[in-house]
């Protein structure tokens, strides 16, 4: 696998270290660091900017170039040609499905929409004005209590789990917006297709019959569709590190949950609406753009930057696309949100403070507007990017355990106390 290699002094070492080198199928060769533990060496890579955690088949970015590739197939013509149930069928199998495939595929999902009725129960637990991301983390979990058969994962298990997951994660999030408003659940109507399954879960009632909108359930499918996988960010390192020791996949995949609720990732798109809400005119841009570039100033432009684009997220221009779309669907082109968003993102891209960063929209800048507009609250955006990613942290656990793998478990620099005796102060 190694026919190049790195070659590396160190002040003080005689000899010099060689580490093999590997190339993928694209992308960075990877320097081989595990012989430098036995040279009494450690990496060091804070945040992981320049360390590759895993191999992995399932997603690929090139950062500089603004390409995402779904086993190989450029996310642009993911979004344009399939949908979102097409796309789990990828991420999980590597292939695109067969028509028969497809029609299995989706028919198992709707087999596994409903949850357990016991788990009604956990709602009650929480105050009606609970953040829906923290019910989900514990529902989500919780799920782990209802299926031990998931703890051995062998590829029957795994494949149930991860349809249990795509299946359930719509009916858990319109629950968790449900419960807020104190209207019934809805129960999943499995005549219907993925994406307006979910909207008439979250805005259907047991007084009528509730018709979606064909171009908002398109809409929905899409923002679905982009946020399926990412790589290795955050929390889908988060899900394979949990599951690297063996810890029940719904109890993973609720760690991932966790990591996605920080404004620095996927609690972005809930930031990005506050912030634009919060600038509210046009003619307050320019403040807001000051103390971004501020040093001295927390703030940061939501929705912009991003650690591996240095590019547009290619992401975020069919999600600006489908803005545009669904926006004129419902009459409010000229939406003052979205007036604001499109004014700030030509500033930003202007100013030299962000065009030295190589700072530009990412997937979450204009997916807040869309999911306003399809009247989702803000505090559900996150549980929307969760219920998405989720088959991508599943397909990410489902890669670790298929193949020989070792717990995670990285070192440090040390940098506190050496060896002292105890002494009573
Ligand atoms: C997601 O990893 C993924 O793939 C994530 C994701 C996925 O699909 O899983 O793509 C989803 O999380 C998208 C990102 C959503 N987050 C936001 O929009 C929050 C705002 N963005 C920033 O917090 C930031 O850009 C990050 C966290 C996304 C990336 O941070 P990095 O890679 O650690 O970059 P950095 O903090 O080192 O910034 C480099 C420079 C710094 O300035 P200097 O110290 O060089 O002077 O750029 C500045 C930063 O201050 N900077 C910003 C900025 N983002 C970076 N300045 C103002 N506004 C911003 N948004």
């Amino acid at each position: 696998m190694a026919d190049k290699k790195a070659r590396l002094t160190v002040d003080g070492l005689e000899e010099v270290i060689e580490l093999p080198v590997y190339s993928g199928t694209t992308g960075p060769d990877v320097v081989d660091v595990r012989a430098l533990t036995s040279k009494g060496l450690f990496t060091y890579d804070p945040g992981f900017v320049s360390t590759a955690a895993c191999e992995s088949s399932i997603t690929y970015i090139d950062g500089a170039k603004g390409v995402l590739l779904h086993g190989g197939y450029p996310i642009e013509q993911l979004a344009e040609n399939s949908d979102y149930l097409e796309v789990c069928f990828l991420l999980l199998n590597g292939e695109l499905p067969t028509p028969e495939q497809k029609e299995v595929f989706v028919k198992t999902v709707k087999n596994h929409t409903m949850v357990h009725e016991q788990m009604t129960h956990f709602f009650n637990g929480f105050r009606r004005d609970a953040h829906p991301m923290a019910i989900m983390v514990a529902v989500v979990g919780a799920l782990s209590a209802f299926y031990h058969d998931s703890w051995i994962s062998t590829m029957r298990t795994t494949a149930k789990c991860a349809f249990r997951l795509i299946a359930k994660m719509p009916t858990i999030a319109a629950m968790c917006y449900k419960y807020s408003i104190g209207q019934p659940f809805q129960y999943p109507r499995n005549e219907l297709d993925y994406a307006d399954n979910f909207l008439q879960m979250m805005f259907g009632n047991p007084c009528e019959d509730y018709v979606t909108n064909p171009v908002l359930a398109k809409a929905m499918d899409r923002i679905f569709l982009l946020h399926a996988d990412h790589e290795q960010n955050a929390s889908t390192s988060t899900v394979r590190l949990a599951g690297s020791s063996g810890a029940n996949p719904f109890a993973c995949i609720a760690s991932g949950i966790a990591a996605l609720w920080g404004p620095a990732h996927g609690g972005a798109n809930e930031a990005v609406l506050t912030m634009l809400q919060e600038i509210g005119d046009e003619s307050n841009i320019d403040e807001f753009i000051k103390r971004a570039k501020d040093p001295e100033d927390s703030f940061r432009l939501m929705g912009f930057g991003h650690r591996v684009y240095r590019n547009f997220d290619p992401r975020a221009k069919v999600m600006k696309q489908t803005c545009d779309e669904v926006l004129a669907e419902l009459g409010i082109e000229n939406d003052p949100l979205l007036k604001i968003a499109k004014r700030l993102e030509q500033i930003a891209l202007e100013d030299d403070y962000f065009i030295q960063r190589k700072l530009y929209p990412n997937v979450d800048f204009y997916s807040g507007i869309i999911l306003k507009a399809i009247g989702i609250p803000t505090n559900m955006f996150t549980v929307i990017f969760a219920l998405s990613r989720t088959i991508g942290w599943i397909s990410h656990w489902s890669e670790f355990h298929s193949g020989p793998n070792k717990i995670g478990r990285p070192r440090q620099l040390y940098t506190g106390p050496t060896k002292r005796d105890y002494e009573k102060k």
